[in-house]
């Protein structure tokens, strides 16, 4: 049976048994009621990945200007009750707007301690015809979170504004909660779901699909090649301008992170749309993505960036770039073809058509599958004779080069993601996604130290390794060829306090953010 709560304290005692005594991972799923597939298709997502679902229904007073459709906005909670019943929410949290705002006016944001997100993110699209509307959402979603404290928390990407704010807004505070973002769901006819759509007619519904026709008619011209904002925006205009009934606010073409207005696509862009149809405001938006996007890694040495890089690369179902394999191919190659490691010319003659495949392997913990002309060398390349000579091969120019223009073909395509230490500098510097991995030299050194330790070697000194370290991130820092060097718009991750799973964590969260 679903429970239903009406008050803070109530809900707080609940989350804190459940949390701390049953260690159960709570998801959250806000929402202002009148639920429909879209809401159910968070919730639905909410109970695969939590142990604890809540659902929040909250017609939310800070969110509507006087003008707007607070009074009319649809409440049905015993309707919404059945259906989280139905799907197995655990707790329904329906507090009245007393409860939620227990000393200011409940409706008015000038007379309560609000959350104000960026305005140059809260006052466009949307934001411009809404005044406040953001720090309205900004600010009960901040208090949900602090009261119900979520291990996850789900929004629908129909509301991408809000979406991309509360990003930022629990990035910017530093709470601790994961946002999971789900599709927009749509009728048959195209038409987003939403709980105003029971404002239309029959006929308003039918025109009201046509705003996503035009959205696609954008997305076609976009996949032949289109990336002009206006051009694109345009089209959208044009379509709508057909179709009697609809009256469009805005169509705006931005970034989907930052929502600054693009003139042309570089890598995605958010066409987001909002329209009147009859006297019922609707949005949507569709994200047009170049290519998949390419994750770059780069690092100083020991800041763990291989492990991390692979278990990325598993988790999000992309290639990984094994750079370090090919130089180990091309080394294995020069090697059984007699040629002597440092003859460069003949090297550079012996890999001029070399064709190098790169496979996933089936698990997170197996080398990345190799072949070179059809024949398989995963193994081979990974002998301690390979290992002796790999160095000298990289550092040869012809090899580098002929190897940086192969791995750009491949990632044309996107979908991948490489280490090292120039990949978002020289080898992608377009990469949709750049960290920089690292740690400071004693935390690199510590954690070499216990490695060696776990060897059994008891006989290294800390201070000595860390002295290593510095002196070769010196050397990576200022050598000729692909030096270390941190991009300029690359996230710096310092692990220093976290574990391995919390920098993946930390990683898809960005790699979520962009795609
Ligand atoms: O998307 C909504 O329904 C609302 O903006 C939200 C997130 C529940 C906050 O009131």
């Amino acid at each position: 049976m679903v429970l239903l709560l009406k008050t803070i304290s109530e809900l707080r005692s609940h989350v804190v048994i459940n949390r701390q005594k049953h260690q159960r991972q709570i998801g959250l799923v806000p929402t202002m009621g009148a639920l429909h597939q879209g809401h159910l298709s968070l919730i639905k997502q909410a109970i695969a990945e939590n142990d604890l679902i809540i659902v929040s229904i909250f017609v939310n007073p800070l969110q509507f200007a006087p003008t707007e459709d607070l009074a009319e906005y649809p409440r049905q909670l015993d309707r919404d009750l059945k259906l989280c019943q139905q799907l197995g929410v655990d707790l329904v949290f329906a507090p009245n707007a007393q409860e939620m705002n227990s000393i200011g006016d409940t409706t008015v944001l000038a007379n309560t301690t609000t959350v104000l997100p960026p305005q140059n993110m809260s006052e466009v699209l949307c934001g411009k015809f809404r005044p406040g509307f953001f720090t309205g959402v900004a600010t009960i979603v901040t208090k949900l979170l602090n009261i119900i404290q979520p291990a996850r928390v789900y929004f629908g990407q129909k509301d991408a504004q809000q979406l991309a704010i509360i990003r930022r807004l629990v990035t910017d505070l530093n709470i601790p909660v994961k946002i999971v973002a789900c599709p927009i769901i749509r009728e048959a006819s195209g038409l987003a779901l939403s709980s105003r759509n029971q404002y239309l007619t029959v006929k308003e519904k039918e025109q009201a699909a046509q705003i996503y026709r035009s959205l696609q008619q954008a997305a076609t011209a976009f996949a032949q090649g289109e990336l002009n904002a206006k051009v694109l925006i345009n089209l959208v205009q044009q379509e709508l301008s057909l179709v009697e009934g609809v009256t469009i606010q805005y169509v705006e073409l931005v970034d989907p992170v930052n929502l600054q207005s693009l003139d042309q696509i570089k890598h995605s862009g958010l066409l987001a749309i909002a329209a009147y149809v009859g006297s019922t405001r609707l949005i949507d938006n569709i994200v047009l993505q170049k290519r998949q996007p390419i994750v770059a890694i780069d690092g100083p040495a020991g800041a763990g960036k291989s492990t991390v890089t692979r278990r990325v690369a598993h988790k999000l179902g992309l290639l990984y770039l094994d750079t370090g394999a090919m130089y180990r191919a091309v080394t294995w190659l020069v090697m059984e073809s007699g040629i002597a490691i440092d003859d460069e010319r003949a090297i550079a003659a012996l890999i001029e058509n070399i064709s190098l495949k790169l496979t996933s392997p089936n698990a997170v913990n197996l080398p990345t599958v190799v072949h070179i002309d059809e024949q398989e060398v995963t193994n081979a390349i990974r002998t301690p004779e390979v290992t002796a000579n790999v160095s000298a091969i990289a550092a040869q120019a012809a090899v580098r080069e002929k190897l940086v223009v192969m791995q750009q073909q491949w990632g044309e395509k996107g979908g991948i993601i490489a280490e090292g230490r120039d990949i978002g500098t020289n080898v992608f510097p377009d990469a949709e996604l750049k960290i920089f991995l690292t740690a400071s030299v004693a935390e690199r050194a510590r954690r070499r130290w216990q490695d060696l330790q776990n060897q059994g070697r008891n006989d290294i000194d800390l201070q000595q390794l860390a002295q290593d370290i510095k002196q070769r991130d010196e050397q990576d820092s200022n050598r000729a060829i692909a030096p270390l060097k941190k991009a300029d718009d690359a996230i710096e991750l310092i692990t220093d306090n976290l574990t391995i799973d919390e920098v993946i964590e930390k990683i898809i969260d960005f790699y979520e953010q962009i795609n």
